[in-house]
Protein backbone atom coordinates (compact mmCIF):
# COMPACT_ATOMS: atom_id res chain seq x y z
CA UNK A 1 0.00 0.00 0.00
CA UNK A 2 1.39 3.60 -1.28
CA UNK A 3 1.88 6.00 1.37
CA UNK A 4 -0.78 8.21 0.02
CA UNK A 5 -3.16 5.24 -0.11
CA UNK A 6 -2.91 4.77 4.12
CA UNK A 7 -3.19 8.53 5.00
CA UNK A 8 -6.42 9.18 2.57
CA UNK A 9 -7.43 5.41 2.99
CA UNK A 10 -8.03 4.61 -0.50
CA UNK A 11 -8.20 0.38 0.87
CA UNK A 12 -12.31 0.23 0.77
CA UNK A 13 -14.06 -0.71 3.52
CA UNK A 14 -16.08 -4.00 2.50
CA UNK A 15 -19.14 -5.22 5.01
CA UNK A 16 -18.24 -8.44 6.49
CA UNK A 17 -21.14 -10.49 5.89
CA UNK A 18 -20.80 -13.04 8.75
CA UNK A 19 -21.58 -9.72 10.58
CA UNK A 20 -25.51 -9.77 9.75
CA UNK A 21 -25.36 -14.27 10.39
CA UNK A 22 -28.37 -14.64 9.14
CA UNK A 23 -30.33 -13.98 6.12
CA UNK A 24 -34.55 -14.25 6.16
CA UNK A 25 -35.54 -13.53 2.48
CA UNK A 26 -34.29 -16.07 -0.07
CA UNK A 27 -36.18 -18.31 -2.99
CA UNK A 28 -34.28 -21.55 -2.12
CA UNK A 29 -36.32 -24.94 -2.09
CA UNK A 30 -36.05 -26.20 -5.70
CA UNK A 31 -39.08 -25.49 -8.13
CA UNK A 32 -42.14 -24.05 -6.38
CA UNK A 33 -41.42 -20.36 -7.09
CA UNK A 34 -39.68 -18.05 -8.95
CA UNK A 35 -36.17 -19.04 -7.62
CA UNK A 36 -33.76 -22.01 -7.59
CA UNK A 37 -34.86 -24.45 -10.02
CA UNK A 38 -33.51 -27.60 -8.47
CA UNK A 39 -31.42 -29.12 -6.21
CA UNK A 40 -28.48 -28.52 -7.42
CA UNK A 41 -29.03 -25.07 -8.12
CA UNK A 42 -30.12 -24.71 -4.06
CA UNK A 43 -26.83 -26.49 -2.75
CA UNK A 44 -24.75 -24.01 -5.08
CA UNK A 45 -26.58 -20.87 -3.51
CA UNK A 46 -25.91 -22.88 -0.34
CA UNK A 47 -22.26 -23.44 -0.29
CA UNK A 48 -22.15 -19.72 -1.62
CA UNK A 49 -24.17 -18.04 1.25
CA UNK A 50 -22.14 -20.13 3.51
CA UNK A 51 -18.68 -18.92 1.74
CA UNK A 52 -20.17 -15.53 1.88
CA UNK A 53 -20.10 -15.96 5.85
CA UNK A 54 -23.60 -16.38 6.75
CA UNK A 55 -24.02 -18.79 9.59
CA UNK A 56 -28.50 -19.18 8.62
CA UNK A 57 -30.16 -19.29 6.15
CA UNK A 58 -34.33 -19.07 6.59
CA UNK A 59 -35.25 -19.51 2.86
CA UNK A 60 -39.06 -17.75 2.40
CA UNK A 61 -40.49 -19.65 -0.20
CA UNK A 62 -43.28 -17.17 -2.12
CA UNK A 63 -47.48 -18.14 -1.22
CA UNK A 64 -49.26 -16.12 -3.67
CA UNK A 65 -52.61 -17.99 -4.74
CA UNK A 66 -52.74 -17.06 -8.28
CA UNK A 67 -49.43 -17.78 -8.91
CA UNK A 68 -47.59 -19.97 -6.04
CA UNK A 69 -50.03 -21.54 -4.56
CA UNK A 70 -47.61 -22.76 -1.99
CA UNK A 71 -48.71 -24.17 1.25
CA UNK A 72 -46.78 -25.43 4.34
CA UNK A 73 -46.47 -29.05 3.65
CA UNK A 74 -45.15 -28.37 0.05
CA UNK A 75 -42.40 -26.18 2.05
CA UNK A 76 -42.11 -28.34 4.77
CA UNK A 77 -41.31 -31.32 2.53
CA UNK A 78 -39.09 -29.17 0.33
CA UNK A 79 -36.72 -28.23 3.51
CA UNK A 80 -36.71 -31.83 4.74
CA UNK A 81 -35.36 -32.23 1.26
CA UNK A 82 -32.75 -29.84 1.11
CA UNK A 83 -31.32 -30.29 4.80
CA UNK A 84 -31.07 -33.80 3.82
CA UNK A 85 -29.13 -33.03 0.75
CA UNK A 86 -27.15 -30.14 2.35
CA UNK A 87 -25.89 -32.56 5.29
CA UNK A 88 -25.09 -35.59 3.01
CA UNK A 89 -22.52 -32.45 1.53
CA UNK A 90 -21.30 -31.46 4.21
CA UNK A 91 -22.29 -28.18 4.13
CA UNK A 92 -22.18 -26.46 7.67
CA UNK A 93 -25.16 -23.74 7.05
CA UNK A 94 -28.48 -23.86 8.97
CA UNK A 95 -31.37 -23.84 6.96
CA UNK A 96 -34.87 -23.21 8.25
CA UNK A 97 -37.86 -22.00 6.05
CA UNK A 98 -40.92 -19.87 6.39
CA UNK A 99 -42.61 -17.92 3.54
CA UNK A 100 -43.07 -14.77 1.57
CA UNK A 101 -47.20 -14.29 2.08
CA UNK A 102 -48.18 -12.25 -0.64
CA UNK A 103 -50.97 -9.76 0.72
CA UNK A 104 -54.15 -11.30 -1.18
CA UNK A 105 -57.89 -12.59 -0.34
CA UNK A 106 -56.53 -15.80 1.33
CA UNK A 107 -54.03 -14.52 3.51
CA UNK A 108 -56.95 -13.24 6.35
CA UNK A 109 -58.42 -16.62 6.58
CA UNK A 110 -54.76 -18.11 7.32
CA UNK A 111 -54.16 -15.59 10.19
CA UNK A 112 -57.33 -16.93 11.33
CA UNK A 113 -56.97 -20.46 10.96
CA UNK A 114 -52.96 -19.33 12.65
CA UNK A 115 -51.35 -21.79 9.83
CA UNK A 116 -48.69 -18.83 9.15
CA UNK A 117 -44.73 -19.89 8.64
CA UNK A 118 -42.92 -17.96 10.98
CA UNK A 119 -39.55 -17.15 11.37
CA UNK A 120 -38.04 -15.95 14.88
CA UNK A 121 -40.63 -17.29 16.78
CA UNK A 122 -43.97 -15.40 15.55
CA UNK A 123 -42.57 -13.33 12.70
CA UNK A 124 -44.08 -13.36 9.25
CA UNK A 125 -42.52 -11.90 5.98
CA UNK A 126 -45.47 -10.23 4.51
CA UNK A 127 -45.19 -8.66 0.38
CA UNK A 128 -47.55 -6.69 -1.45
CA UNK A 129 -47.73 -5.43 -4.77
CA UNK A 130 -44.89 -3.45 -6.11
CA UNK A 131 -47.40 -1.28 -7.94
CA UNK A 132 -50.92 0.47 -6.63
CA UNK A 133 -51.25 1.68 -3.12
CA UNK A 134 -51.87 -0.90 -0.54
CA UNK A 135 -55.25 -0.95 0.69
CA UNK A 136 -56.50 -2.19 4.00
CA UNK A 137 -52.96 -3.23 5.00
CA UNK A 138 -53.69 -1.81 8.30
CA UNK A 139 -56.40 -4.43 9.08
CA UNK A 140 -53.89 -6.76 7.89
CA UNK A 141 -51.26 -5.87 10.55
CA UNK A 142 -53.38 -5.54 13.37
CA UNK A 143 -55.09 -9.21 12.66
CA UNK A 144 -51.91 -10.07 12.34
CA UNK A 145 -50.56 -8.44 15.52
CA UNK A 146 -53.90 -9.77 17.43
CA UNK A 147 -52.85 -13.10 16.59
CA UNK A 148 -49.75 -12.73 18.29
CA UNK A 149 -48.03 -12.60 14.55
CA UNK A 150 -45.05 -10.35 14.23
CA UNK A 151 -45.51 -9.06 10.60
CA UNK A 152 -42.44 -7.88 8.59
CA UNK A 153 -42.93 -6.23 5.46
CA UNK A 154 -40.77 -7.27 2.56
CA UNK A 155 -38.13 -4.39 0.46
CA UNK A 156 -40.21 -1.71 1.54
CA UNK A 157 -38.13 0.46 -0.69
CA UNK A 158 -39.47 -1.38 -3.61
CA UNK A 159 -43.00 0.19 -3.70
CA UNK A 160 -44.04 2.31 -6.16
CA UNK A 161 -46.51 3.72 -4.19
CA UNK A 162 -44.50 4.52 -1.17
CA UNK A 163 -41.30 5.83 -3.09
CA UNK A 164 -39.47 9.27 -1.66
CA UNK A 165 -41.88 8.18 0.85
CA UNK A 166 -39.96 6.65 3.67
CA UNK A 167 -41.74 8.04 6.32
CA UNK A 168 -44.68 5.64 5.93
CA UNK A 169 -42.03 2.81 7.51
CA UNK A 170 -41.85 4.67 10.12
CA UNK A 171 -45.78 5.00 10.46
CA UNK A 172 -46.00 1.41 10.13
CA UNK A 173 -42.90 0.82 12.63
CA UNK A 174 -45.45 2.46 14.91
CA UNK A 175 -48.28 0.46 14.68
CA UNK A 176 -45.52 -2.15 15.34
CA UNK A 177 -44.84 -3.66 11.79
CA UNK A 178 -40.78 -4.68 11.18
CA UNK A 179 -39.09 -3.34 7.74
CA UNK A 180 -37.19 -5.32 5.85
CA UNK A 181 -34.91 -4.05 2.91
CA UNK A 182 -33.22 -6.01 0.46
CA UNK A 183 -29.11 -5.69 0.04
CA UNK A 184 -29.42 -5.87 -3.33
CA UNK A 185 -31.35 -2.58 -3.63
CA UNK A 186 -28.06 -0.72 -2.25
CA UNK A 187 -26.15 -1.58 -5.53
CA UNK A 188 -28.47 -0.67 -8.13
CA UNK A 189 -30.13 -3.37 -9.41
CA UNK A 190 -33.51 -2.81 -8.64
CA UNK A 191 -33.35 0.97 -10.23
CA UNK A 192 -32.03 4.29 -8.99
CA UNK A 193 -35.44 5.58 -7.57
CA UNK A 194 -35.26 2.44 -5.17
CA UNK A 195 -31.43 2.51 -4.36
CA UNK A 196 -31.66 6.35 -2.74
CA UNK A 197 -35.18 4.68 -1.04
CA UNK A 198 -33.00 2.09 0.59
CA UNK A 199 -30.41 4.76 1.45
CA UNK A 200 -32.94 6.71 3.13
CA UNK A 201 -34.32 3.74 5.48
CA UNK A 202 -30.98 3.20 5.96
CA UNK A 203 -30.03 7.46 7.09
CA UNK A 204 -33.50 7.54 8.80
CA UNK A 205 -32.65 4.49 11.03
CA UNK A 206 -36.15 2.43 9.85
CA UNK A 207 -34.46 -0.77 8.84
CA UNK A 208 -35.16 -4.08 11.37
CA UNK A 209 -34.18 -6.63 8.79
CA UNK A 210 -32.04 -6.98 5.87
CA UNK A 211 -31.92 -9.94 2.92
CA UNK A 212 -30.73 -10.92 -0.20
CA UNK A 213 -33.90 -12.25 -1.51
CA UNK A 214 -31.89 -14.30 -3.41
CA UNK A 215 -33.77 -15.81 -6.59
CA UNK A 216 -30.49 -17.29 -8.31
CA UNK A 217 -26.39 -16.78 -8.01
CA UNK A 218 -26.20 -14.05 -9.64
CA UNK A 219 -27.95 -12.38 -6.84
CA UNK A 220 -24.79 -13.26 -4.79
CA UNK A 221 -22.37 -12.37 -6.78
CA UNK A 222 -23.72 -8.63 -7.10
CA UNK A 223 -24.19 -8.64 -3.90
CA UNK A 224 -20.57 -9.57 -3.31
CA UNK A 225 -18.98 -7.05 -5.78
CA UNK A 226 -20.36 -4.30 -4.69
CA UNK A 227 -19.94 -4.74 -0.42
CA UNK A 228 -17.60 -1.99 -0.36
CA UNK A 229 -20.27 1.04 -1.39
CA UNK A 230 -20.85 2.93 1.78
CA UNK A 231 -23.98 2.06 2.79
CA UNK A 232 -23.08 -1.38 3.66
CA UNK A 233 -20.82 -0.34 6.20
CA UNK A 234 -23.67 2.12 7.87
CA UNK A 235 -25.86 -1.36 8.33
CA UNK A 236 -23.08 -2.39 10.74
CA UNK A 237 -23.83 0.12 12.96
CA UNK A 238 -27.67 -0.04 12.56
CA UNK A 239 -29.30 -2.70 15.06
CA UNK A 240 -30.21 -5.27 12.90
CA UNK A 241 -32.78 -8.03 14.15
CA UNK A 242 -30.91 -10.64 11.54
CA UNK A 243 -28.26 -11.51 14.40
CA UNK A 244 -31.20 -12.91 16.79
CA UNK A 245 -32.62 -15.23 14.49
FE1 LIG B 1 -38.80 -12.43 -2.15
Amino acid sequence: MSVISRIFGSKKEKLDLSLIEVDMHSHLIPGIDDGSKNMDETIALLAKFQSMGYRKVVTTPHIMSDYYPNTRDIILSGLHDVREMAAKLNLSIEIEAAAEYYFDETLPSKIKEKELLTFGGNHVLVEFAFQGSPTYEDELFFDMLSADYQPVLAHFERYGAFMGNVDKAAEYRDKGVLIQMNLNSLTGHYGPHIKKQAEQLIDKGLVDFVGTDCHRIQHLRLLEDNLHLPYFSKLTSHNLRNTHL
